[in-house]
């Protein structure tokens, strides 16, 4: 599963954080290595250093605070931390999907379902319009939404919270990407909709071969998908 070259490589990675008032080392000399089709679990109490570490390379970090990042963060030939935020942007965009802990972070609320996940498609894998259409509605049935073609249509206020974690790993898909990456993608859901949704997630990286990357406070998530595990603790 773990051959190859890495795909996304950490490399001392310090990140500072400075708000108003406070400033802190959220992560502290952090290194590690994704390759093609392997599960890396990255575990830690809360306020480790998980999501920080995992978003501030991708530049998702909430606004509001200023970061400041050391160390290296490379994939596709690109060092994350210099290149300008064009650039990011797109590598964001076509190389990582990112699945979040609120798939409202994902979501715009003011737009169906359907569309969201097809303009990704043509913007990220160059997708024509009708192609990008028909990309959506299975990226949505494979995301185990019942009636794709009905929900194509629907807005995220519209559905249940399980279903809208199901249409934000098809937005995640929806590019193509070849690292996933899951920040606590179950937390907020009940113990059923976790497991279907962590089996989803496993059944797509068989598909597909792509690298995931797992956060979570779950040992026993850990235990049953992970193939190499990062614990951090207070940002090391
Ligand atoms: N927007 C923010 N402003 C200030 N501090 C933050 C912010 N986000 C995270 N932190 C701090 O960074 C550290 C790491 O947080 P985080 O990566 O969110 O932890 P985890 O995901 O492991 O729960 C914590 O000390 C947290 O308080
Ligand atoms: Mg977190």
């Amino acid at each position: 599963m773990s051959d190859g070259q890495p795909i996304y490589s950490i490399e001392d990675l310090v990140i500072d954080l400075y708000a108003t008032t406070v400033s802190v080392r959220a992560v502290d000399g952090v290194s590690f290595n994704v390759r093609p089709g392997e599960t890396v679990a990255v575990v830690g109490e809360s306020g480790s250093g998980k999501t920080v570490m995992t978003l501030g390379p991708l530049g998702l970090l909430p606004e509001g605070v200023t970061v400041d990042m050391k160390g290296s963060a490379r994939a596709d030939g690109s060092e994350l931390l210099s290149i300008g935020s064009r650039q990011l942007s797109d590598l964001r965009g076509r190389y990582f999907g990112v699945i979040f802990q609120d798939p409202m972070s994902a979501l715009n609320p003011m737009l169906k379902i359907g569309p969201q996940l097809a303009r990704q498609a043509r913007r990220f894998a160059g997708l024509s319009h009708e192609a990008a259409r028909k990309e959506a509605v299975s990226l949505l049935a494979r995301s185990g939404i019942p009636d794709p073609e009905d929900r194509y249509n629907r807005y995220p206020h519209e559905m249940s919270g399980g279903m809208l974690q199901r249409a934000m790993i098809a937005l995640a898909l929806a590019a193509r990407p070849r690292v996933l990456i899951a920040d606590e993608p179950t937390t907020a859901l009940d113990a059923t909709v976790q497991a279907q949704i962590l089996e989803l997630i496993r059944q797509i990286q068989r598909e597909d071969g792509i690298a995931v990357v797992l956060i979570t406070h779950d040992i026993g998530v850990v235990a049953s998908v992970a193939d190499r595990v990062i614990v951090l603790y207070a940002g090391q």
